[in-house]
Parts: structure tokens; sequence; C-alpha cells
């Protein structure tokens, strides 16, 4: 598959577009790409596949200061070729939502939700939202977690991680955890940490261990906390390094989640394409 499908240029449609850097794009085209093989996959083996994207966005966004439009995760998993059979969307700003729900309206999809409200307060919503399952009616779930910065809260994973679901999560452990690091370990007040890996003793422990490698810290915690769910352990290579275009600016990792090693194999089969056929040629 061309890495150019995962990415794709539109007009301005006139509804609500936040602005996204470069660096974005990467995210884009990897978690299309994993969407599709899964969806394409799993389609005959599950009669209920349900996506989830926290933090969904607006489906669109500028690219600034380059001014493209892209489209963006939540309209292109509605658009995969084999779809899932339903979608639950969350975000908090209401202009975000106004303008998804508009866009999802002109495509024809069935079992489409947007919930206007904070990640954190609406777990158990979205839980309520995907479908029942059982004997016959068995449902397989692929979650896109994708906050601004590493205010995230393990404890949603925690919510949703009994069912049959993998995780794409981006860990903004460069621009915010790497940066502030020494704030939040500082301001003893600070849950922050504490709640995205899961571990309300993590200051103890990153003294004790004497090193400087913040990112490979927060990694190798957040690994521990999705064994602790369930999870099989992600390896080193699944935990995905995207830095800033044209600059070797380390900005976020894309860490994948399954419970089952095809789910590694799929996001394997992502990483492989060329990193530097990532973005729009900008
Ligand atoms: C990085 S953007 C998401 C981009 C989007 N997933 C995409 O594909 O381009 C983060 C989104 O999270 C929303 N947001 C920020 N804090 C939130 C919270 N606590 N709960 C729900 N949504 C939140 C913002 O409105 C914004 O749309």
């Amino acid at each position: 598959m061309a890495t150019d499908t995962f990415l794709r240029q539109l007009s301005d449609d006139g509804l609500h577009l936040p602005e996204i850097k470069l660096h974005s794009l990467e995210k884009l085209q990897r978690h299309n790409y994993y969407a599709r093989v899964f969806a394409t996959a799993m389609r005959k083996k599950w009669p209920q596949l349900a996506y989830v994207g926290l933090y969904s966005g607006a489906g669109r966004a500028r690219v600034v200061p380059e001014g493209e439009i892209v489209e963006t995760t939540a309209m292109s998993v509605l658009r995969l070729p084999d779809p899932f059979t339903h979608y639950i969307f969350v975000d908090s700003d209401p202009d975000c939502v106004s303008a998804l729900k508009q866009r999802v309206a002109v495509v024809p999809r069935r079992n489409v939700q947007v919930i206007h409200g904070d990640v954190a307060a609406t777990a158990s919503t979205v839980r309520q939202a995907l479908p029942s399952y059982g004997p016959g009616r068995g449902l397989l779930s692929f979650c896109f977690i994708d906050p601004f910065s590493t205010d995230f809260k393990f404890d949603v994973i925690r919510q949703l991680g009994d069912l049959r679901m993998d995780f794409l999560i981006l860990l903004m452990l460069g621009w915010d955890a790497r940066v502030n690091f020494t704030r939040y370990y500082e301001d003893t007040q600070s849950t922050r940490i504490a709640d995205l890996i899961d571990c309300p003793n993590w200051r103890a422990e990153w003294k004790s261990q004497g090193s400087t490698d913040v990112v490979g810290f927060l990694l190798r915690k957040f690994n521990e906390a999705m064994v602790r769910v369930g999870y099989l352990p992600a390896p080193e290579s699944a935990l995905h390094r995207v830095t800033a275009s044209g600059k070797n600016v380390f900005q976020y990792v894309l860490a994948f989640f399954s419970k089952h090693q095809l789910g590694q194999d799929f996001w394997k089969e992502t990483l492989a394409g060329n990193s530097d056929q990532m973005g729009l040629g900008l």
C-alpha cells in the first residue's frame, strides 16, 4: 500500500479547522495504515469491530505554517474500505465536536457516536456506547488515544482494557514530559506523571535509579502498567519515536499495545513503511 493513500489533502469546507504541525502528519499516516490493516484483516473474523477515538479532534486540520488542509484520524477511519461496525469519538472542545458531527453526517456509516466531554470523565460512557457482545456477537476494538500532552490518566485504559481492545497511544514524551519533567518532579502536589504511568510512588523510583533518561523511564513504567492490566509488553521497536520534520528534535512516541501477538505483527508492518515518505513532501 502506498503511503500517500493514508493522508488526504482536502479543501476548506468552512467548518472548524484546528491547527497542527508537520510532525503530526506521521501520526495520521501511521494511524490510518494500522486501522486499515487491522479492519481489513479482522472484519471477516469478528462480527463486531469497534473503533474508539479518544481526543478525536475535528476530522480535518490545517497544517501550519504551510496552510494545507488534511483529513485527520476521525474522518479517515470512517472511509476505510473495510469499515468498523461501530465508531465512538470523544473530544472536550465544543468546536471540534460540532465540526466532527457535521463532517460525520455526510459519510454513509451507521453506528457513529460523537461524545462531548473530558476523556477521563467519559470512560464509562464510552463503555456503555460500545455494542453488547456475547456468543455469536464477538467484539474486537481498536482505541486511538491522542492527547495534546502527558495529561492522560491511565485509569481510562483500566476502565476499557478488560475488553478485547488494542491501543495506539500517543505519549507526549518529548515536548511536555522531557521539557517539564523537573517541574513535575519537584511539584509534589502534581499527580500528572503518577496518573499517566499508574505509579503513585514514581518519584522515589526515579530518584533511586539515578538515571537521567526521562523518556526511557516513562516508557518502561507505562509498559509495566499495561502488562499489569493484561497486555503483552511492547517491545522497544513498538514504541515508535517521532521527531520534528527536518529537525532532529524528538516530539512524541506512538506506543502500541495488544493482548495478542497478531496486533503487534500488524503494528510492525505499519512501522515498516519508510519514514522518509511520511508527510506531504512539504
Ligand atoms: C492532538 S488533538 C487530537 C487530534 C486528532 N486526534 C487528530 O487526528 O488530528 C487533541 C484533542 O484533544 C481535545 N482535548 C483536550 N483535552 C481533552 C480532554 N481532557 N478530554 C477530551 N478531549 C480533550 C482537544 O480539543 C483536541 O481536539
